[in-house]
């Protein structure tokens, strides 16, 4: 039996993917006719050209850009539907999924309409599908606490749909410890905490640091540079936090996916997870994820098979519902 059939055969779980990166190009052409949005490129190949980065500054610029196609509920409805079916296809069954409603707001789109329309799709798929799926609120970094403490306060109107906060967009400059107050309040809420701690950023470890100890997360997106700190590594293992690593967007803004990190986690009995980060924009779903980990490392299917069991065990789902998935 070969390995792709085998990774495709297994349940899996995605815990890192932002909705809002899983807007193909085939999709952002129909959403802007729809709208009657002009685009500055005349062919799908020619939008596929301009997603070239080497860092997540150049990255975040390509990613915003794109949302401008993103106005109405349908729109957002579009947008998750797609990607549910890819998921489904892939065999992920349980999907943790992060928007950004900031950017949307900020565009003079409605909270409401971003979540509804997310929500709507969620609840097809469930039925169409078989596929589950939640929302985690991601707050932009390079925004002001304040503007995500309004934002905080505005999804509270939609608790029962948010499972969850997380934190992205531009780390440089913005540390943690800047969401202290932001996070208090999410948990006080009942909100789930992670946030994005990026691959090699200027104080990668002190930001780890922070979000482990300052602020208490309940996980944390991407943050293999943990390892550089035995006493942070002791931390994750204590605490049983969970790393939600994406490599082949590692391999986009630093050099290669981290695989000797991913190595270790595993030795180390981490709870680290594979996923696809921004899978439009880097060509790569969970399935090609797995299979680029596993062609690098060299895995067996029972290390492979570990990273969905990891998936699952730090998934937001009640315990008996966990149970049924594995
Ligand atoms: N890091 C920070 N911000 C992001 C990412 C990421 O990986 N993806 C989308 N926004
Ligand atoms: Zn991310």
């Amino acid at each position: 039996r070969d390995m792709r059939d085998f990774i495709g055969g297994l349940p899996k779980c995605e815990l890192h993917l932002h909705i809002e990166g899983t807007l193909e190009p085939e999709l952002k052409f129909a959403l802007a006719e729809r709208n009657g949005i002009e685009l500055p490129y005349a062919s799908v190949e020619e939008m596929r050209a301009t997603y070239r980065f080497d860092s997540l500054a150049s990255f975040l610029t390509v990613y915003y850009d794109g949302m401008r196609v993103l106005l109405h509920e349908p729109d957002f409805y579009d947008l998750a539907m797609a990607y549910l079916r890819k998921a489904a296809s892939q065999n992920v069954r349980y999907v943790e999924m992060f928007f950004d409603p900031q950017a949307h707001t900020g565009r003079g789109v409605p909270f409401d309409v971003v979540v509804r329309g997310l929500t709507r799709a969620i609840g097809d798929a469930r039925r169409e599908l078989g596929i589950r799926a939640q929302l985690i609120m991601c707050f932009l970094r390079d925004f002001q606490a304040e503007y995500a403490m309004a934002t905080l306060v505005q999804s509270l109107a939609y608790r029962e749909w948010i499972v969850g906060i997380g934190l992205d967009s531009d780390e440089r400059g913005n540390p943690p410890a800047k969401f202290a107050a932001v996070y208090a309040r999410a948990r006080a809420e009942g909100y789930r905490l992670t946030m994005h701690c990026d691959v090699d950023q200027e104080n990668s470890v002190e930001h780890i640091r922070q979000a482990i100890e300052d602020i208490g997360v309940d996980r944390i997106d991407h943050g293999s540079n943990a390892l550089e700190d035995p006493k942070l590594v002791a931390a994750i293992k204590e605490r049983g936090l969970g790393l939600t690593v994406c490599p082949v967007s590692n391999s986009f803004v630093v050099d290669g996916i981290k695989g000797a990190e991913i190595r270790r986690m595993l030795d180390e009995g981490i709870l680290v997870t594979i996923n696809s980060d921004d899978p439009a924009y880097m060509d790569a779903y969970v399935q090609e994820n797995l299979e680029r980990t596993q062609a690098d490392l060299g895995l067996t299917e029972a290390e492979v098979a570990r990273f969905e069991y990891n998936a699952f065990a730090i998934a937001w789902l009640p315990e008996d519902v966990k149970d049924a998935y594995i």
